[in-house]
């Protein structure tokens, strides 16, 4: 595996600035009093250790990121303020918010700041300069800083200013959840144990072209569900009534399967699937074979006859890779087929049989309802990240830190 710069190679860190950059684009709520909150802090969370280990080694901490999509303009509703408390919260310091995120302002506030306590800067997406990678705005960003540790693996596929302009000016390491990251997913599809098995669910086969088209290459067994499959059904001449379906892709899903059958890939595509004729939690539904669609139903779950066959095949894996949901999981009885596979898989990998690592989109929301994620070999928070990975691309924000 390519080796990464982590913290240890930075040297000595007392008295060191360090800017951390981590991905605070987390989902927010309105409770009742209309106050805002954090719904989910995984990716606060995974940034304390690094800070930890920071702060534990004499340096004092700034902490950078994005929140939603500004494009360069400051909206107080994308402040990153509320995000001061729930940083506090999970490293148990004193944390300390400016409204900017370069300046005088950063090295007076650092000066003045306990040794202890960290820095949060103000949303880097005010700056039309982050997305543009603008080299003013990396360097006004370096100039309060000795080091740069990067802890964001889910905006390393964003070539910016805070993921690899200001890496290209400062000595930089990966921070410790992106080392774990790293390693977990080069595990997975870098160097697997084999037989691997990858499940692709979602909607759209448009929106995941390019991660089936490595895939087929990377993996044995490519298994293919949700709104995707009736797209690969359909392209075989099977009529999918009015299921959710791109016909227009039926040519370049059957070049897909060609392609897998040349290579040896062995793509699951369900035989018998979980109809209904109104999508809706607990619509009347039936199990039918897919020859046996009507017109008026949808496919909304993979059938257990199905997901049976490839749990069967999942017992002769040792490496998983997920992205997707095999059926509409949010609506029940539609869950069945996803629920059951990440059990199994959650079994599997309890057992010590299958490396399991999953991530993208709402696959974290699948796994959870599952209440398979926390069996899982590594979750990753990252959403187009995970995908561009999951695509074969190289993603600039890691590139960079390549030692
Ligand atoms: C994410 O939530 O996936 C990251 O924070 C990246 O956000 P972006 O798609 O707005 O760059």
């Amino acid at each position: 595996m390519a080796r990464f710069k982590n913290i240890d190679s930075l040297g000595a860190l007392t008295g060191k600035r360090v800017l951390v950059r981590a991905d605070l684009n987390v989902p927010i709520g309105t409770d009742e009093e209309g106050q805002k909150y954090v719904t989910d802090d995984t990716r606060i969370r995974s940034i304390a250790p690094t800070i930890l280990k920071l702060i534990k080694g004499g340096a004092k901490v700034m902490v950078c990121s994005h929140f939603g999509r500004p494009k360069g303009d400051v909206i107080p509703e994308m402040s990153l303020e509320i995000l001061a408390q729930p940083l506090s919260n999970v490293t148990g310091k004193a944390v300390v918010f400016l409204n900017e995120a370069t300046g005088d302002g950063v090295k007076e506030t650092l000066d003045a700041m306990e040794d202890d306590a960290i820095l949060l800067l103000e949303n880097l997406r005010f700056h039309e300069g982050e997305e543009a990678n603008d080299p003013d705005f990396a360097a006004a960003l370096a100039a309060n800083a000795d080091f740069f540790v990067s802890d964001a693996f889910s905006c390393s596929h964003r070539a910016h200013a805070s993921t690899v302009g200001v890496a290209n000016i400062l000595p930089s390491a990966a921070g410790l959840a992106l080392e774990k990251e790293l390693l977990a997913l080069e595990e997975a599809l870098g160097s697997p144990l084999r037989p691997v098995a990858a499940v692709v669910g979602g909607a759209k086969v448009s929106s995941k072209l390019d991660v089936l088209t490595n895939l087929i290459t990377r993996v044995d067994h490519l298994i293919i569900g949700g709104g995707m499959a009736n797209t690969f059904l359909a392209a075989e001449g099977i009529d999918v009534g009015s299921s959710l379906c791109e016909h227009d892709l039926a040519g370049t899903a059957r070049s897909i399967l060609a392609k897998a059958k040349e290579i040896g890939c062995k793509i699951h595509l369900p035989s018998d699937v979980v109809a209904a004729k109104e999508f809706k939690a607990h619509a009347e539904n039936r199990v039918t074979s897919k020859e046996d669609v009507q017109k008026d139903e949808m496919i909304l779950d993979v059938g257990p006859a199905s997901i049976d066959g490839i749990i069967t095949d999942l017992k002769d894996c040792k490496t998983l890779i997920w992205n997707g949901p095999m059926g509409a999981f949010e609506i029940e009885p539609f869950d069945m087929a996803t629920v059951k596979l990440a059990k199994a898989a959650a079994e599997l990998t309890t057992s010590g049989q299958l490396i399991s690592v999953a991530g993208g989109g709402d696959t974290v929301a699948a796994l959870n309802h599952a209440k398979a994620a926390d069996n899982f070999t590594h979750i990753s928070t990252a959403g187009g990240a995970f995908l561009e990975w999951m695509e074969g691309k190289k993603l600039p924000g890691v590139e960079i830190l390549k030692a």
